[in-house]
């Protein structure tokens, strides 16, 4: 498959979408409006008066009551109504990296929307770390929450918490916790001075209790978070990626100690081609690149050794690693569905690596030829831009965002009528109708970007039942606010 050769018209046709997204730029600033927007439709528990996307209601008020702990709020990862807590620190982390990377090319809303998007999940984390060596890491059973299609507001499966403490260890969990308060703690270093403490103080502690306490969290609770976020990668990346938030954002020695100290346990080249809510190798390179480029830590000049070959490793026409391919419409393609969250997340890594190597005046070395920082946005451009539609089926990936988009995302509360359109109960098996309904989800769910195509034909049938195609999920979206915002910034580069 991989060597048929296109038929001439798709040729044509592509060569016909190139030209028209050379004239017709996107409204990259409407995309972020929107790409943040998403956030609010994911919200759980009371929702505040500025709530705009207001088919929506308060949810889950009872959060943690059968542990004695308030655990309300936060997000719901995808389509579904659990929280996990694993990808959602990763989400918070992406979101504040967004924000500190890429805020400065934000207009003062957008930046402020973003913000208030990260405040809901770090208010969450800091409610799941209140106790000392404990994290509390899911509400809601996964197994009796998939066998319904319930609304968020009806939503009468067991709300289970599940937690991590010293007997039962999650360094993975923890560690991802620590890097998403440490990043959020420098968002609001000087917007907010003492919740940035808060978060920082909480940051340490809970490192602390990852790297004290060492194991997997889908060991301790594998019947619980593997059908959904089992660690396939191990725990040691999430260590070095919370010292390496931790770093940044205290500037203490030790971090950079404990960094270097363990740069070979806890295998910092091993990056298997992929960055995301499992794996974050390739996250923690290039971060750490940037103090390196910067001159201000030659001690870490190994982590950018690793960077450069992670970045080369990711370009058209430069990579030879069979685990990133490129479809025929030029989509950046992983197997295994929710390929969505590969693309922006990859584009995230090359976008920022450039602009550190731009500042530094350099380029990325690859074999015997290298890449400009130009090179690397325009990589990340050509992504963000096939999200936003130029793709060959001229749809864009985003819901409400250019005139065709996905009408049957694969999200419980989109796909079922609102509170206020049917102020009945609809029940967990109720709700298969409108599940295998045809018709269109009746709630925009506006900026939300769902998996996409799940092979290499650029294919999108549009089918809420397909949910790798068709599910939106929090951590496809986090690192697509950073492209946004610079794209609304740069819309020719
Ligand atoms: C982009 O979209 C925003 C709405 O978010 C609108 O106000 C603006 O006029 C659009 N810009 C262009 C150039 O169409
Ligand atoms: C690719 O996905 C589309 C849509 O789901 C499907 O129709 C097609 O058969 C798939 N192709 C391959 C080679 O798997």
């Amino acid at each position: 498959m991989a060597n048929r050769s296109p038929p001439a018209t798709f040729l044509l046709f592509l060569a016909a979408v190139a030209c028209g997204a050379a004239a017709a730029r996107h409204n990259y600033s409407d995309a972020l409006y929107k790409s943040i927007l998403f956030f609010e439709g994911q919200r759980s528990g009371h929702l505040p008066p500025s709530q705009r996307i207001s088919w929506r209601r308060d949810s889950a008020l009872h959060d943690g009551a059968s542990v004695g702990v308030d655990l309300t709020g936060g997000y719901y990862d995808a389509g579904d109504n659990i929280k996990f807590g694993f990808p959602m620190a990763f989400t918070t982390t992406l979101l504040s990296w967004s924000v500190i990377d890429f805020g400065h090319t934000m207009t003062p809303n957008h930046l402020s929307d973003a913000i208030t998007a990260i405040r809901w999940a770090t208010d969450y984390l800091l409610k799941a770390t209140s106790i000392p060596n404990t994290l509390y890491v899911q509400v809601g059973n996964a197994f009796r929450d998939h066998s319904c299609w319930e609304r968020p507001e009806d939503m009468d499966t067991p709300r289970t918490v599940y937690k991590v403490d010293a007997s039962h260890p999650g360094s993975d969990v923890a560690g991802e916790t620590s890097a998403a308060l440490a990043a959020a703690a420098i968002v609001f270093r000087l917007r907010d001075p003492d919740y940035s403490d808060r978060l920082l103080q909480r940051a340490v502690r809970v490192f602390d209790f990852a790297d004290q306490y060492r194991g997997a969290y889908s060991s301790s609770l594998h019947n619980v978070v593997c059908p959904c976020y089992c660690d396939f990668s191990g725990y040691k990346d999430e260590l070095l990626w919370g010292a390496a938030w931790l770093h940044k954002a205290t500037r203490r020695r030790e971090y950079r100690e404990y960094i270097k100290r363990n740069e070979e346990v806890l295998g910092a080249s091993d990056t298997k081609h992929e960055f995301g809510w499992d794996n974050k190798h390739a996250g923690v390179n290039v971060l750490i690149s940037k103090e390196v480029l910067m001159g201000k830590d030659d001690y870490l000049r190994s982590f950018k050794e690793n960077a450069d070959d992670f970045i080369c490793s990711l370009l058209p026409g430069v990579s030879s690693h069979p685990e990133i391919q490129y479809s025929p419409g030029g989509l950046l393609f992983k197997t295994g569905g929710s390929n969505m969250q590969h693309v922006t997340s990859l584009s995230f890594l090359l976008l920022a690596y450039s602009n550190y190597l731009s500042h530094a005046n350099s380029h990325v070395p690859c074999g015997a030829s290298s890449a400009s920082p130009a090179e690397l946005r325009m990589a990340a451009k050509r992504q963000v831009d096939y999200i936003l539609g130029d793709n060959p089926m001229g749809i864009s990936y985003m819901v409400g965002y250019g005139n065709r988009y996905p009408q049957h995302i694969h999200h419980r509360a989109s796909s079922l009528p609102s509170l206020e359109a049917h102020p009945g109960r609809i029940g967990c098996k109720a709700g298969g109708a409108y599940y295998l309904s045809p018709k269109p989800n009746p709630n925009l769910l506006i900026g939300a970007v769902v998996g996409g195509p799940t092979n290499i034909s650029d294919i999108f049938p549009d089918a809420r039942p397909i949910f790798q195609q068709s599910e939106p999920t929090t951590y496809i979206n986090a690192p697509l606010v950073g492209l946004l915002a610079y794209f609304s910034a740069h819309p020719y580069d």
